[in-house]
């Protein structure tokens, strides 16, 4: 297993560009099979992520053609293997995306329970409940589900009773085929809704109210292929934006949106970080003192859960003592165990909320990256700590961020691949 050897407190300068987004490139590729013309998607982000969708996609007889770097293209079979690959959907939760379109468009899929991760069990009881709304049939055996609609999918009112981002994207993408009109109540508004929306309205989607709690979707009998320009990594960027507060650097984030951060940036302002926010990009200057916080993951606009391990890393080193509550993943804090052995002094109060008492200096420890986003937090605890760590399990980390420790060297970090 390769590791990141990492020497902390080194001085860092320069720009930091912003990835295409994860997880907006992995709906739009799934999106690929809703019709039978030819896809091309640029400022596609090659991480591990989006490389185990796009074998998922080749499993199933799909073409997909690297023309370039970050430029791909997605030519879709006209007869389709009906079975997800099992080994690949463990890996690769968000797979459960290819479910709304292989239904819509061919009628039957099969699917290997998805694997849950450290941050939860991530169940799929309202994708489930969904599809049988829409007239699908769903069989469940020890090994996998099994979705049937061998008369198409028919559009009603679906009421989600909790706010999911790929509930909303998979079901969105079903309706797009569904005959009649589908509309998704307490819908997720992440911007890479909008995002999807707005790609498959150009192909003939009649979608309305993406990125509103209300999305209604009247079904059309096919789609177009065409092209798709990737939004930047609002995760990305504020992981970076917080490594550039955190080591008290002055480095530019550039080729981001920030409107998409709004509330992440407004709380980093109320402790005391010095931003600059242009618009593509936002500067972040060496800030000596930090206040403490009280911070909530909420869904979007809120402030991201996928940017709450990274803000806990800031905390430590903030005056006083600091609350963070995960409201969204039940199991998303226990990386705070890794932290308080590099010197954190972090307490947890209940399953869904820490205390943090800062600041405090951190040292050098061999530790491992338990998912992706906990995984650059602690490579952000690196960085500050004195001495040299050891990261193990560096594949969580390469899911999300590509090719992060050529991007690091170049504003000064010393970091090496093992
Ligand atoms: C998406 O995951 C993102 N992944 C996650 O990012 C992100 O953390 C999450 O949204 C929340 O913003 C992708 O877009 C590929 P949810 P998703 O369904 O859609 C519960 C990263 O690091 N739930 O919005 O899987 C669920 O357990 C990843 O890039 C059910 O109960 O998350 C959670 O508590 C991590 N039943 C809550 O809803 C279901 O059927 C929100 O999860 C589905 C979800």
């Amino acid at each position: 297993m390769s590791q990141f050897l990492i020497t902390g407190q080194t001085k860092l300068k320069g720009e930091l560009p912003v990835n295409g987004a994860k997880n907006c490139a992995l709906k739009i590729a799934a999106a690929s099979l809703l019709s039978a013309e030819p896809m091309t998607i640029s400022n596609f982000p090659e991480i591990e992520d989006t490389e185990r969708l796009l074998e998922i996609l080749r499993d199933l007889g799909c073409k997909c053609i690297r023309q370039k770097p970050h430029d791909y293209k997605i030519i879709p079979p006209q007869r389709i293997k009906k079975d997800l690959n099992h080994d690949l959907v463990r890996k690769l939760r968000a797979s459960i995306l290819l479910v709304g379109p292989m239904l819509a468009r061919f009628g039957k899929v099969s699917m290997a329970h998805p694997g849950g991760c450290l941050i939860g069990k991530r169940p799929i009881d309202l994708f489930i409940t969904s599809f049988k709304a829409l007239g699908a049939k769903v069989t469940t055996t020890a090994t996998c589900n099994i979705f049937t609609a061998p008369l198409g999918l028919t559009g009603c009112r679906i009421v989600f009773p909790k706010i999911s981002v790929t509930a909303t994207e998979t079901l969105m993408l079903a309706a797009t085929l569904a005959k009649g009109k589908t509309t998704l109540v307490n819908a997720a508004c992440e911007p890479e809704i909008p995002a999807l929306a707005e790609y498959l309205n150009r192909m003939g989607a009649k979608i309305n109210g993406a990125g509103t709690p209300n999305i209604e979707i009247i079904g059309v009998k096919k789609i177009a292929g065409g092209h798709f320009e990737n939004i930047p990594d609002r995760i990305e960027a504020g992981s970076f934006i917080i490594l550039a507060a955190a080591t008290k650097s002055h480095l530019k984030i550039t080729h981001c949106n920030p409107e998409h951060l709004e509330i992440p940036l407004n709380i980093l302002k109320d402790l005391g970080v010095k931003l600059k926010v242009g618009k593509d990009y936002i500067e972040v200057f060496p800030t000596a003192k930090l206040k403490a916080a009280q911070i909530a993951t909420h869904e979007y606009p809120g402030f991201p859960t996928d940017i709450q391990a990274p803000m806990t890393v800031l905390l430590t080193q903030a005056t006083g003592e600091s609350i963070m509550r995960e409201n969204i993943f039940e199991g998303r804090l226990i990386y705070t165990d890794i932290l308080n052995r590099m010197g954190a002094n972090i307490k947890l109060d209940n399953p869904q909320q820490i205390s943090i008492n800062g600041p405090t200096p951190l040292h050098a420890k061999e530790v491992e990256s338990p998912d992706i986003r906990a995984g650059i937090a602690i490579l952000i605890a690196a960085l500050l700590a004195k001495g040299k760590t050891t990261i193990n399990n560096i594949y969580q980390i390469d899911r999300g961020y590509e090719r992060i420790e050529e991007r690091l060297a170049a504003i000064g970090v010393q970091i090496k691949r093992v």
